[in-house]
């Protein structure tokens, strides 16, 4: 395995800030899938999907994904929510670093988006059972995916990264 964390976990449960503190921590360069594909595709996600789809996007995240395997050591990687779930890319993500997996509730995950317009997934009608329905067809897929699965729900940014980088410091 790679020398790289990988952060997978349901839109909302912390990746883009747990992946900035633990960058910090272990003095790893940080990217972000989500934030590679706009400022490749000039757009943000709500648009691209827009413009040419959802399939579109997800092609996008395999290609990325190919780029992804032949990255360097010593970065932490901040995946869209969705990215480790099309057959093949959790096997992919597991080979290109240690791969932590941030679990938060159906509760917690519409708390912290109420009011957000950035997941077009999510826009529609019924938000809560859209949230609970993806999110049991990918939690296995999420836990079977990792190396480290970890609960956030009622945990502190300094808790959470304090934990994954004792845990990553063991295994490298
Ligand atoms: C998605 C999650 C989003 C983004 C896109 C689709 C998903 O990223 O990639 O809107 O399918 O779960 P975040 O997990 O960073 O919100």
């Amino acid at each position: 395995m790679k020398k790289n964390v990988i952060l997978t976990g349901f839109m909302g449960s912390g990746k883009s800030s747990v992946g900035r503190t633990l960058a910090s921590k272990l003095g790893f360069k940080l990217l972000d899938t989500d934030q590679m594909i706009e400022a490749a595709e000039g757009m943000t996600i709500s648009q691209i999907m827009k413009k040419h789809g959802e399939e579109y996007f997800r092609q996008k995240e395999k290609e990325l994904l190919k780029q992804l395997s032949d990255l360097p050591e010593r970065h932490v990687i901040s995946t869209g929510g969705g990215l480790p779930i099309a057959p093949g890319n959790a096997e992919a993500l597991k080979q290109a670093g240690y791969v932590v997996y941030l679990r938060a509730k159906p509760e917690t995950i519409l708390k912290r988006l109420s009011g957000d317009t950035t997941r077009p997934l999510l826009m529609g009608e019924d938000k809560e059972r859209r949230v609970r329905e993806l999110m049991e067809y990918r939690e296995p897929i999420y836990t079977r995916g990792c190396h480290l699965p970890i609960d956030t729900d009622g945990k502190s940014l300094l808790e959470l990264t304090d934990d994954i980088v004792k845990r990553f410091n063991h295994i490298r």
